[in-house]
């Protein structure tokens, strides 16, 4: 489909999906600003093609709307569910060439992450330039087995970065490296196809090799090279990328980050020396700007898709689910048998691995991809004192302010432990008094005839 950043580009410019920027600008703080007002105001990727101190182009909100996922996947955004759910049970597995573009600049000397790249430096608090979109590849310490995710890396030195590994895979191989006292070596993957990029994040079990996903639903294999210093392969294509090792059991602060939860973060991190970088020419540095609304594509839309067959499947009663907020709110629709379902089926998505806080079930008269609807279903359908329950001490997300975070080394390694309470909201109708909740209703053919009507007198509806 597109076999690398440059090319998506290309394809999206010609989709007028584009918004370039082709006065200088500056990777301190003013390209991150832009990319926020872009995506705010009309939802457009946004090119910059002059930045100052460098050479090459900085591109942003790329996956910032469905529709762009569903054109790198070579359909309508109508199809894109249906496409993704099949796709991604048919996984292609990557093939191994010679070599690629990304082997174009090849640099172990006098190496200096930030005269090389233009990390952005992205909200007025933060620590030092960040890649948001780097994906970590690393392999089990133990298996071999290839993993991958983006993870935020703090740029602290010319060699020197932090980085936040707190979810599996990535956690888990360093945790296992630790015990066996060696450095964990990685590649840090910058600019990478749209499809491999949204592929790092999706919620796969460990052991699945996530390069497979992304060649079954982009419908190619990814080619990839092998590392120069490192025991890894990589993206042919890819635009830069840095090989490195993690450091076994040291720990630094990272950050002040201004995280995709909308807050700052610091946390006592790992940290990695980078050895060698490659690039291709002109290289194109992808960019993200947390909280800007990218994350919904990301995390809620693959999150969604990952679980959503699994739990219809194993949750009797349970029609769909619509995750919010990085999946920290669930709606979930249901059709409700007995009085007590839609408490037992909140009970039961709160077990289910996502980072759920607050769910709330409705019924199948409204529409949990609305938020006026939803909205109007906890208003007029739900009473605190009968529809809420709360559980408290289950595990929560990091980058949520609100819950209980600590630091154990029960199981040797260094990991954080971040605890939540949940609440669960029952906004579905009283079975025993269905004709009192009936939803007021313009029937179809009304609707028909009259919206004929106004097309009639030129209003496009
Ligand atoms: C924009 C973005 C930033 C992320 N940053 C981090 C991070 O800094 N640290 C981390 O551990 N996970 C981070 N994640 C989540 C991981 O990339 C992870 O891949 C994801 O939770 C699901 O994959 P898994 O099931 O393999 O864990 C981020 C995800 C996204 C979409």
């Amino acid at each position: 489909m597109f076999e690398d950043l440059r090319g998506f580009i290309d394809y999206l410019q010609d989709q007028d999906e584009v918004i370039r920027v082709n006065a200088e600008i500056s990777p301190r703080y003013e390209i991150a600003a832009a990319i926020k007002l872009i995506a705010e105001q009309n939802g457009s990727v946004a090119l910059f093609n002059k930045i100052s101190g460098h050479q090459g182009r900085v591109v942003g909100n790329l996956l910032g709307a469905k529709k762009r996922l569903a054109m790198a996947m070579g359909v309508n955004e109508g199809a894109l569910s249906e496409t993704y759910l099949h796709r991604r049970v048919n996984p292609i597995s990557p093939s191994l060439v010679e070599s690629g573009p990304v082997k174009e600049n090849i640099l172990s000397q006098n190496l200096d992450i930030l005269k090389m790249i233009p990390v952005l430096t992205h909200h007025e608090k933060d620590a030092d330039p960040y890649f948001t979109t780097g994906i970590i590849i690393a392999k089990d310490p133990e298996t071999g087995i290839r993993g991958m995710g983006i993870h935020r890396v703090q740029v602290k030195g010319p060699r020197k970065v932090g980085i936040f590994l707190n979810s599996p895979p990535l956690a888990t191989f360093l945790e296992k490296s630790e015990k066996q006292g060696k450095p964990l070596e990685i590649a840090i993957l910058l600019g990478v196809d749209p499809v491999c990029f949204f592929s790092s994040v999706i919620w796969a079990p460990e052991g699945i090799d996530k390069l497979g996903i992304a060649g079954g639903l982009s419908g190619s294999s990814v080619s990839l090279v092998r590392c120069e210093s490192i025991d890894l392969e990589v993206p042919a294509r890819a635009e830069f990328v840095l090989e490195g090792k993690v450091l076994p059991n040291k720990r630094e602060p990272e950050g002040p980050f201004g995280e995709s939860s909308g807050y700052y973060f610091t946390f006592n991190n790992p940290v990695a020396e980078i050895q060698l970088i490659m690039h291709r020419n002109n290289p194109v540095y992808h960019a993200l700007m947390p909280f800007a609304g990218e994350e919904d594509v990301l995390i809620d839309f693959s999150w969604q898709m990952e679980n959503k067959n699994l739990l219809l499947s194993t949750v009797p009663g349970l029609k769909d689910i619509s995750l919010k907020n990085m999946g920290l709110i669930t709606v979930a629709q249901i059709d409700k048998r007995e009085e007590s379902d839609g408490i037992r089926i909140i009970e039961q998505l709160f077990a289910c691995g996502v980072p759920n806080k607050l769910i709330i079930t409705v019924d199948e008269d409204v529409d949990i991809y609305n938020d006026k609807d939803l909205w109007w279903a906890i208003a007029t359908r739900f009473q605190p004192d009968q529809d809420m329950i709360v559980k408290s001490d289950i595990p929560g997300l990091g980058i949520d302010p609100s819950t209980r975070q600590k630091e154990s080394t029960a199981s040797g390694a260094n990991v954080l432990i971040t605890l939540t309470s949940k609440v669960g909201m029952d906004a579905t109708k009283p079975l025993n008094n269905l004709d009192k909740f009936e939803k007021i209703n313009i029937t179809p053919e009304i609707r028909k005839r009259v919206e004929a009507i106004l097309n009639q007198t030129g209003q496009r509806l």
